[in-house]
């Protein structure tokens, strides 16, 4: 968490870049079927841009993260539109709730080690709706394939298709000043496809395309 804090502690959001980074996966799940009948959980979910932009549609949104700063602007932003989500930095909070789809968008490159996937995995299956067959959602997911360069390219190229070139410019600038020397946790699909099994889930399904503009990556479904 602490590259991740670091780098927000020290920027003003830029509300056209918090979009941006949750655009294409906003756009696969509000063309899922029965998306209108779920109840989700957006899982490491920062300051909520993916919850907030879900909840138009879903039955409900809620969302987790130990990230405080994060959580409180999401809980600001609440207010501001009516928003119905719970949204926590404490665990017991989102369990008053079940779901049917738990999503982690860009989120398991920052837990320490593989038994931390593993525990979280374990938890999930107790926070599904009953009887039911839940989905978790890992997308964005860092795998040794994966090479900053060429990913700070590509979202060069998809920012300047969404007419985001200058911001992303910034981002990556201040990205590059503010780094520090803390490795994300890289995880390859055939780890997380033994993690899942071990957990009690089928193994993993890798998504066709990765849902973020990061497409080094890779993004996958558990059920
Ligand atoms: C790159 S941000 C992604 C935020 C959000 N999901 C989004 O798509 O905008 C990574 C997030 O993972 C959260 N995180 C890190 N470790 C976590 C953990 N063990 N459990 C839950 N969230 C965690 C961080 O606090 C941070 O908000």
């Amino acid at each position: 968490m602490t590259d991740w804090k670091n780098y927000n502690d020290k920027n003003k959001r830029d509300t056209r870049m918090s979009e941006f980074w949750v655009k294409s996966t906003v756009n696969y799940f509000l063309t899922q079927p029965n998306i209108t009948k779920l109840n989700i959980l957006d899982y490491g979910c920062g300051y909520f841009d993916l919850g907030f932009a879900l909840e138009a549609e879903a039955n409900k949104v809620n969302g987790y993260d130990p990230y405080e700063p994060g959580i409180d602007y999401a809980n600001h932003k609440k207010k501001r539109l009516n928003s119905q989500a719970i949204i926590s930095s404490k665990i017991e909070d989102i369990k008053k709730d079940n779901y049917d789809l738990i999503i982690l968008n860009g989120v398991v490159q920052y837990f320490h080690n593989f038994n931390e996937l593993l525990d979280t995995l374990i938890l999930f299956k107790s926070l599904f709706r009953h009887n039911t067959n839940g989905k978790i959602y890992l997308i964005d997911v860092v795998s040794t394939q994966s090479n900053l360069a060429i990913d700070a390219l590509q979202n060069l190229y998809v920012a300047t298709k969404n007419g985001l070139l200058t911001p992303m410019f910034i981002h990556l600038f201040k990205a590059a000043i503010h780094r520090n020397d803390k490795k994300l946790l890289h995880i390859e699909p055939s780890d997380i496809k033994k993690i899942s099994h071990q957990a009690g889930f089928s193994e993993c399904k890798i998504l066709p395309e990765n849902l973020s503009p990061s497409r080094q990556r890779f993004s996958c479904v558990i059920s």
